[in-house]
């Protein structure tokens, strides 16, 4: 099984960015953690990070026929981009969402969410561990086919 991870905009800069929301730890260590919990699952990832919309669109493109599933933290393009739902509405991979803070308890805007129309299902406000938690959903997935 081979798992694609996304992360949207600025979450390379976990770590330096907002800690009280976002904590310490920074994206090299979030990328250790999946890797080596993917290795514990016997499962093959990719981890990719990108500041810009078009990117993570071509990502996504090129998933077709490449993964069985597909991690997503679109960061801020969450909330505004129909670019990157259509993206995953074209390659039609099962999906989980991922938010490292609890995004119904910030902001109003960032209640919105155009990934969560395709994602089945939205994990927020669990830190790194919302990462693993997906993993482990599409792993379940995967078994049941
Ligand atoms: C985020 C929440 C978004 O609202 C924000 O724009 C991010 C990170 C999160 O992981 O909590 O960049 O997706």
């Amino acid at each position: 099984m081979k798992i694609l991870v996304v992360n949207g905009p600025n979450l390379n800069l976990l770590g330096i960015r907002e800690p009280d929301i976002y904590g310490k730890s920074t994206y090299a260590s979030l990328v250790q953690m999946i890797k080596d919990h993917c290795a514990k699952c016997n499962v093959s990832c990719e981890c990719f990070q990108s500041n810009h919309e078009g990117d993570i669109v071509d990502k996504i493109q090129n998933a077709y026929s490449r993964f069985d599933g597909i991690v997503i933290n679109p960061a801020a393009y969450t909330h505004t981009s129909v670019a990157i739902l259509d993206a995953l509405k074209a390659v039609n991979i099962p999906t989980v969402e991922v938010h490292i803070s609890n995004v119904n308890s910030r902001e109003e805007f960032r209640r919105i969410s155009y990934v969560s129309l395709f994602a089945f299902k939205t994990i927020v406000g669990k830190g790194f561990e919302g990462y693993l938690e997906a993993i482990d959903l599409l792993v379940n997935l995967n078994k049941d086919k």
